[in-house]
C-alpha cells in the first residue's frame, strides 16, 4: 500500500504567468509525489498591453488539483493524506471582482502591462522630489510593474468597476487573492485575503509597518474598503470548499519568488536564488532588514512564516522577459513547435555569431527601469539564421542576469560565489551552461527544481494547526545540486557583455521616438 510509505501530503498550487500547475509532495521526504500542468492564455488587445482572464485562471487551478487528485489515486494513494495546500502566484496581477456574483468586473492585468505608463508619468511629478515617500515605504520605484497604478487605470477607465466600488460590491486582490476567495467559498463566504509578499508588491503596502498604507492609498486614490486583509504567509486561511480537496486547509500564500527562495532553503541572510520563469527574478535573502538599492533593485518581503514569527526582507533584481522571449519565439515567429527545440537550435550552431537580441517587450526592468525602451534584434547578416537568433534568446536572459547580479553585488558588499538557480528555463543545459560563461561564477541547480511549489509547500505543511512540516533546520535538508563552471576565459565573457550594453542603449527610448 503506497499510502503508508507517503505518510502526510502536501499540496501546491503555482500560479505562474504562463501556467498553472498543481504538485504534490511528502511532508515527510519533500519528495514530489504527482502534478499536473495547464498552459495559459495571454491576451495582448493592444500594443503593450497584457491581460488575462480571472476565470480561465481559476479553472486552470481547479482542473490541476482534480487531475492530480486522479493521479494519486492511480497510485493507489489515499487522497486524505493531503493536510493543506499552500499557494504561490505571478505576483502585482491585479484582479477586481464583484463579491455579490463572483465575477470578475474585467480582465486580470498582468504585470508585464504597459499601459499606465502615462499614469506613472502624472503620478512622478505629483511625487516631491526630496520626499520619495513611495519608495521609502514600499521599496519600489513608480513603474508600471506594480499594482497600484493597474488599480488606478481600471477605476478610472473601466464603468462598471467604479459602479461597482460605489456600491460596495468590488474586490480587488492579486492573483492569491482571487483563487483564495474563491477556492474557499466565493459568494458563499470566501476569504478576502493576501499574504505580506504579495501585499508588498501592490505599491500600497508599507513594508515596515506591514500595514495597507493611508498615505499611499490617497496618493493613488484607491478606496481602501476593497483591499484584501494582509496574513502571514504561513497560517490557515481558510478551507477548500468543494471537488475532491474539500475540507483541505489552504494555510500557505507566498509570492511565487518568494515562495522559490523558501523552496531552495535560502533562510539565511546573504542567500540568494534566480528563478527562470516567464521573467527573470534574482532574490536574496537580507534577513531582518530593509536594505535600499542604489543600483534598481527593489526592497521586498521576503516571507513571514507564522502570524507571530518575524518577517524577512530581500532584495530583488527583476527581470521582465525571459522564458516569454521563448514563448514569443514559438508564438509570434513561429520558428520552434517546442520551447525545448531552442536548446537544439542554439546547440546546431553554439554562438549568435554577433547577433544580440534585447526582448525589451514591456520596456526594461532592474537595473534600467525605462519603459520606453522596445525590443531590438541587431548584428544581423545574410548568413544569421534562426538558430543564431534562438542562440541570442538565450544569451539575453543570460546578460540580464549578470546585470542584476552586478547590482546586486554591490548592493550587498559580498559578491556572491555562485548562483542557485531554478525554473521552468533550467531544464535547458546550453542555457545553463551560457549563464555559468558569462556570469563567470558557477551555477548550481537543484535536481528538484520545482523549488516554488517547495516553498508554497512548506509554507502550508508547516502552519500552526497544520504541523506535518517542520521548520527545523535538520529537516530543511540542503537540496542536492547540477553544477556548471565557466568554460570560457573572463575576457570573452566581458566582451560579450559590454557588445550587449551596447545593444542595451539602441533599445532604450524607442517608444518615444
Ligand atoms: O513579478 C512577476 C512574477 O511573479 C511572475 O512570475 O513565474 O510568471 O515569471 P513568473
Amino acid at each position: 500500500e503506497k499510502s503508508a510509505v507517503v505518510g502526510p501530503l502536501v499540496g501546491a498550487v503555482v500560479q505562474g504567468t504562463n501556467s498553472t500547475r498543481f504538485l504534490v509532495f511528502s511532508s515527510k521526504t519533500g519528495q514530489l509525489i504527482s502534478h499536473h500542468q495547464v498552459e495559459l492564455t495571454q491576451e495582448f488587445p493592444r500594443e503593450g498591453w497584457v491581460e488575462q482572464d480571472p476565470k480561465e485562471i481559476l479553472q486552470s487551478v481547479y482542473e490541476c488539483m482534480e487531475r492530480t487528485c486522479e493521479k494519486l489515486a492511480e497510485l493507489n494513494i489515499d487522497i486524505s493524506n493531503i493536510k493543506a495546500v499552500g499557494v504561490s502566484n505571478q505576483r502585482e496581477t491585479t484582479v477586481i471582482w464583484d463579491k455579490l456574483t463572483g465575477d470578475p468586473l474585467y480582465n486580470a492585468v498582468v504585470w508585464l502591462d504597459l499601459r499606465t505608463q502615462s499614469t506613472v508619468e502624472i503620478l512622478s511629478k505629483k511625487i516631491p522630489g526630496n520626499n520619495n515617500f513611495v519608495k521609502s515605504k514600499t521599496g519600489l520605484p513608480l513603474s508600471t510593474y506594480f499594482s497600484a497604478v493597474k488599480l488606478r487605470w481600471i477605476l478610472d477607465n473601466v464603468r462598471n468597476v467604479q459602479k461597482a466600488v460605489e456600491e460596495g460590491r468590488a474586490l480587488f486582490g492579486t492573483i492569491d487573492s482571487w483563487l483564495i476567495w474563491s477556492i474557499t467559498g466565493g459568494v458563499n463566504g470566501g476569504l478576502h485575503c493576501t499574504d505580506v509578499t504579495n501585499a508588498s508588491r501592490t505599491m500600497l503596502f508599507n513594508i515596515h509597518s506591514l500595514e495597507w498604507d493611508k498615505e499611499l492609498c490617497d496618493f493613488f486614490e484607491i478606496p481602501m474598503n476593497i483591499l484584501p486583509n494582509v496574513c502571514s504567509s504561513s497560517e490557515i486561511y481558510g478551507l477548500i470548499k468543494g471537488g475532491t480537496l474539500d475540507g483541505v486547509p489552504i494555510s500557505g500564500c507566498l509570492g511565487d519568488q518568494s515562495a522559490a527562495l523558501v523552496g531552495q532553503m535560502c533562510f539565511q541572510e546573504g542567500q540568494a536564488k534566480n528563478t527562470y520563469g516567464t521573467g527573470c527574478f534574482l532574490m536574496c535573502n537580507t534577513g531582518r532588514k530593509c536594505i535600499f538599492s542604489e543600483r534598481g533593485l527593489l526592497t521586498t518581503v521576503a516571507y513571514k512564516l507564522g502570524k507571530d514569527k518575524p518577517v524577512y526582507y530581500a532584495l530583488e533584481g527583476s527581470v521582465a522577459i525571459a522564458g516569454a522571449v521563448i514563448r514569443w519565439l514559438r508564438d509570434n515567429l513561429g520558428i520552434i513547435e517546442t520551447p525545448e527545440e531552442t536548446e537544439n537550435l542554439a546547440k546546431e550552431v553554439g554562438t549568435s555569431y554577433g547577433c544580440y537580441f534585447v526582448p525589451a517587450f514591456s520596456g526594461l526592468y532592474a537595473p534600467y527601469w525605462e519603459p520606453s525602451a522596445r525590443g531590438i534584434l541587431c548584428g544581423l547578416t545574410q548568413f544569421t539564421n534562426k538558430c543564431h537568433i534562438a542562440f541570442a534568446a538565450l544569451e539575453a536572459v543570460c546578460f540580464q542576469t549578470r546585470e542584476i547580479l552586478e547590482a546586486m553585488n554591490r548592493d550587498c558588499g559580498i559578491p556572491l560565489t555562485h548562483l542557485q538557480v531554478d525554473g521552468g528555463m533550467t531544464v535547458n543545459k546550453i542555457l545553463m551552461q551560457l549563464q555559468a560563461d558569462i556570469l563567470h561564477i558557477p551555477v548550481l541547480k537543484p535536481t528538484m527544481t520545482e523549488t516554488t511549489a517547495l516553498g508554497a509547500a512548506i509554507a502550508a505543511g508547516a502552519a500552526e494547526g497544520v504541523d506535518v512540516w517542520s521548520l527545523k533546520p535538520e529537516n530543511l535538508t540542503a537540496v542536492t545540486m547540477e553544477r556548471f563552471e565557466p568554460q570560457i576565459k573572463a575576457t570573452e565573457s566581458e566582451n560579450r557583455y559590454s557588445t550587449w550594453k551596447k545593444a542595451v542603449q539602441k533599445s532604450m527610448g524607442w517608444a518615444t521616438t
